[in-house]
């Protein structure tokens, strides 16, 4: 539904919904997200947006991502 709406507006998206690790939001971000939202995940583990915060930063250094806004609707669809 991101990535649709991605396609669909010219507004900036914001993914949530199920979001429970840093791949979660990876995820929605290459979708099209500009940003996440965590809701949930909070209960299981109050530390986990800072978990997640740091799993995006090892995935943009690992990939030579300088910004984080370069991962908003990168995917590839063929
Ligand atoms: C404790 C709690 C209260 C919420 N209250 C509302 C609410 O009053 N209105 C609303 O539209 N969504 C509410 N939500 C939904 C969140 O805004 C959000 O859509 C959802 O939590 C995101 O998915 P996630 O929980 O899987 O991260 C609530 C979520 C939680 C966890």
């Amino acid at each position: 539904m991101v990535w649709q709406t991605y396609k669909a507006v010219k507004i900036p998206v914001i993914g949530l919904g199920g979001i429970m690790n840093a791949t979660d939001a990876i995820e929605f971000l290459l979708a099209g997200a500009s940003a996440i939202q965590v809701g949930t995940a909070n209960f299981i583990d109050p530390a986990i947006t800072m978990k997640i915060i740091d799993g995006l930063e090892e995935y943009c250094q690992r990939l030579g991502v300088k910004r984080i806004s370069e991962l908003t609707g990168a995917l590839q669809v063929d």
